[in-house]
């Protein structure tokens, strides 16, 4: 795999060499401890059974005065997205909130641990990997399941890397996600987000006619350090994703070092490619890591760019892991996008879902 980068260039980030804008509201302080902090235990043990989930239904508390108070909340959230175009809101803070839109508590204990039976990733040796489509439909106000399709991301989306413009093929997510209402909770709380915010528009997307239309690819993704194989969570150094709206969750971690995997938002005059070693530090807009569950990142996808250093081991003589959910949200491709011909609207037949989504 020699066309993938230096295994070890994570180690002489300049972190100390960032200047950092006023949007470095986005720093999260470390604590003074190395490790990440402890998910909830792995409920899918037989030795941990936990009541059986039940799925996202908002008309049982929309009655609720707390479910109006998490809705004044996230659109304060939304206000601050569409000024500053990238906000990081804390997993302590966002876990009250989805349970307010009507999640069962019970799915807080079986989220973090939904990575564990990713699979290999088509291109990348550190990276486990699974995805699956969701349309959130705010016509309907319904989030729906979509069919599986292979993906793809290209240079002229601002994404350069070995695999650039490769039609890959990942495994399905199973069922086990999207039945969790947490995980619904958190398609409802981007959708509440993104409703109505106007950004640049990317070529090649459909903003008319369907105009309440968004298409999410979520990505679960476990990036893995070994002894003897770096985790990027970003191997392409500076990109972006190709949306409208990017949304990185994070579920858990092991042996990872506090700090390291951290997200950087860069000005789009930025060098599309470069490490994160090579960057100019006067286009730094502010940085990010993500740390205890539920820690969330959103942002303009065409308006931002943004890199991540690597996973670093606590113990370097053992496996680190990171794991994350990511929430790609872009309109509908047209015909001659390089995803326009596997953008499919149907819903997934075997594993279908219908979540209903509340959109003010
Ligand atoms: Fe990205």
């Amino acid at each position: 795999m020699t066309s993938l980068r230096s295994l070890t260039r994570a180690s002489t980030l300049p972190f100390t060499s960032f200047r950092f804008s006023p949007l470095a509201y986005l720093y999260r302080p470390h604590s003074t401890s190395s490790a990440a902090p402890q998910c909830p235990p792995d409920a899918s043990q037989p030795s941990n059974p936990l009541p059986k989930s039940s799925s996202l239904n908002i008309n049982t508390h929309k009655q609720n005065p707390s479910f109006y108070a998490a809705i004044s909340h996230i659109l304060t959230l939304r206000q601050k997205y569409i000024r500053d175009r990238a906000l990081f809101i804390e997993g302590k803070t966002l876990a009250p909130l989805l349970l307010q839109l009507g999640a069962n508590p019970t799915d807080l204990q079986t989220l973090p641990h939904i990575n564990n039976t990713n699979t290999s990733d088509p291109t990348l040796p550190f990276r486990k990997s699974r995805n699956a489509r969701f349309s959130l439909n705010t016509t309907t106000r319904t989030a729906t399941r979509l069919e599986h399709q292979p993906f793809t991301l290209s240079t002229t989306e601002d994404f350069i890397r070995h695999d650039s413009d490769t039609i890959r093929h990942f495994d399905e997510v199973a069922p086990a996600l999207q039945t969790n209402s947490i995980f619904q909770a958190l398609l409802l709380f981007k959708t509440l987000m993104i409703h109505g915010v106007h950004t640049t528009p990317r070529p090649g997307l459909n903003y008319t006619s369907h105009a309440g239309h968004w298409v999410c690819t979520l990505f679960a993704l476990r990036t893995v350090t070994t002894p003897s194989l770096l985790g990027e969570p970003a191997l392409e150094g500076v990109h972006a994703d190709g949306v409208d709206h990017t949304m990185t969750t994070f579920l858990k971690a092991d042996n990872m070092a506090r700090g390291s995997a951290a997200t950087f938002l860069h000005e789009m005059d930025e060098e599309t490619g470069i490490e994160l070693g090579r960057i100019s530090p006067g286009y730094v807009r502010g940085w990010a890591a993500h740390a205890a569950f539920l820690d969330t990142l959103l942002l303009v996808d065409h308006e931002v760019k943004h890199s991540l250093s690597a996973v670093r081991a606590v113990d370097a003589g053992k496996e680190a892991y990171r794991d994350m959910l990511i929430f790609f949200t872009r309109r509908p491709a047209l015909g001659a996008h390089v995803s326009g011909a596997i953008d499919s609207l149907r819903p997934h037949r075997t594993m279908p879902m219908e979540v209903q989504l509340f959109v003010p």
